[in-house]
């Protein structure tokens, strides 16, 4: 079980970098310095940062400009230690993103974002990185009408498979991770969850390379289990990067703080993510990177204390689950419901179909109302969990 001091923190520049500006109201705090961010979480205890091309250098900077942001950024990580572990490209801001990049209806514009991204993919093998999040925010439709469906999908794998040929054929040490988001800013969002997105990876020639990002948020806004969408993603060893924030439930991106949305939700991922699963079985050893928004309503004060909330929450919720594990209540309650049981496999290893249906004990002389009276105990399992956390 990892100490909380040792967990990896990581931010993304966007994040405190975020001046507020929303669709009713202008922006309620000034710009950031990138590199000023980078110096500050690292003084608040961060491990490592990430950020989008236009975090760093304005759209359309001259090589010389880009050149001299990236080396404030890297200079202000070697002065602090803090860690580059992530680059995305921003395909979505400009409005010539407004009908998406990789599947915008203008064969011009998808050439243009991928040479956008491949660009980004050199800076991120510069900048040491190890994981290319690539987050198609504008890649949808406001109607079913407004596309070919089918090669709006055929235009989004040929330019992610592009994009892993590319990182293979340079060489580089880096994994594309996509990340899903059922809506916002577009109506419908292409990949809008993680289940989605495993399906189109599946479909790639280089999908060994394609993994997806997972946020706390867009999987809450689509209705759907967090916990649940990572875990699927480890046993599919598609986990390859995180995105923890907060949400309530399905509704506009809210960004919250980590543990400021769905608290016990948030308390099970953590224990998924810092004990494993019960039975042993793939862990997530990426960095913990938070992408939330500190509220419209926080000024620079606000700012650097939300970014502390998120590594706060999540170190405390990280103690709480090392006891709820630690508790022979819960190992004991574990074995009762058949947590334990459930990491057998149901077939014998030796099995064969014969040999199966040949078993009277699975079928014939099974106790079906023995089984179907059991208590499984689950409630009170979750009881103690709730003890953990806020008793
Ligand atoms: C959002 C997204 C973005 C992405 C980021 C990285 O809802 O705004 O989560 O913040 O994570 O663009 O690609
Ligand atoms: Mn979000
Ligand atoms: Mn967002
Ligand atoms: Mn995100």
């Amino acid at each position: 079980m990892a100490q909380t001091q040792d967990i990896k923190y990581s931010f993304g520049l966007w994040t405190v970098g975020w001046s507020a500006t929303d669709p009713f109201g202008p922006s309620t705090r000034p710009e950031l310095d990138p590199a000023e961010s980078v110096r500050k979480l690292a003084d608040l205890g961060a491990w490592g940062f990430t950020f989008h091309d236009d975090d760093v250098f304005a759209f359309g900077s001259d090589d010389t400009e880009r050149q001299r942001c990236i080396d404030s950024v890297k200079k202000a990580a070697s002065d602090t230690g803090m860690v580059c572990e992530m680059v995305t490209t921003n395909t979505f801001s400009h409005p010539v993103f407004k009908d998406g990049a990789f599947t915008s209806n203008n064969r011009g514009v998808r050439r243009f974002g991928l040479r956008k991204v491949l660009r980004n993919v050199d800076l991120a093998a510069d900048m040491g990185a190890s994981t290319f999040v690539m987050w198609g925010g504008r890649e949808g439709t406001e109607y079913d009408n407004s596309k070919d469906l089918n090669a709006a999908h055929a235009r989004y794998a040929e330019g992610i498979d592009t994009v892993a040929a590319y990182i293979k054929d340079r060489g580089y040490d880096l994994k594309i991770a996509l990340e899903p988001k059922p809506n916002e800013p577009r109506g419908d969002i292409f990949l809008p969850t993680i289940g989605h997105a495993i399906a189109l990876i599946d479909s790639l020639d280089n999908g060994d390379i394609v993994g997806v990002n997972p946020e706390t948020g867009h999987e809450q806004m689509a209705g759907l289990n967090y916990t649940h969408g990572l875990a699927l993603a480890l046993h599919l060893g598609k986990l390859f990067h995180i995105d923890l924030n907060g949400q309530h439930g399905p509704r506009y991106d809210q960004d919250l703080v980590f543990g400021h949305g769905d608290l016990l939700s948030a308390f099970f991922t953590v224990d998924m993510l810092e004990n494993g699963f019960p039975n042993g079985g793939p862990r997530y050893e990426g960095p913990r990177h938070f992408d939330y928004k500190p509220s419209r309503t926080e000024y620079l004060d606000g700012v650097w204390e939300s970014a502390k909330a998120n590594m706060e929450t999540y170190s405390m919720l990280a103690a709480k689950s090392a006891e709820y594990r630690a508790d022979a209540e819960v190992q004991e309650a574990f074995k009762h419901a058949g947590i334990i049981e459930l990491g057998e496999p149901t077939l014998d290893a030796d099995e064969n179909f014969d040999t199966f249906l040949a078993d009277r004990s699975a079928y014939e002389d099974f106790d079906v109302e023995g089984a179907a009276t059991r208590d499984y105990g689950l409630v009170r399992l979750h009881q103690l969990a709730l003890k953990h956390l806020i008793g």
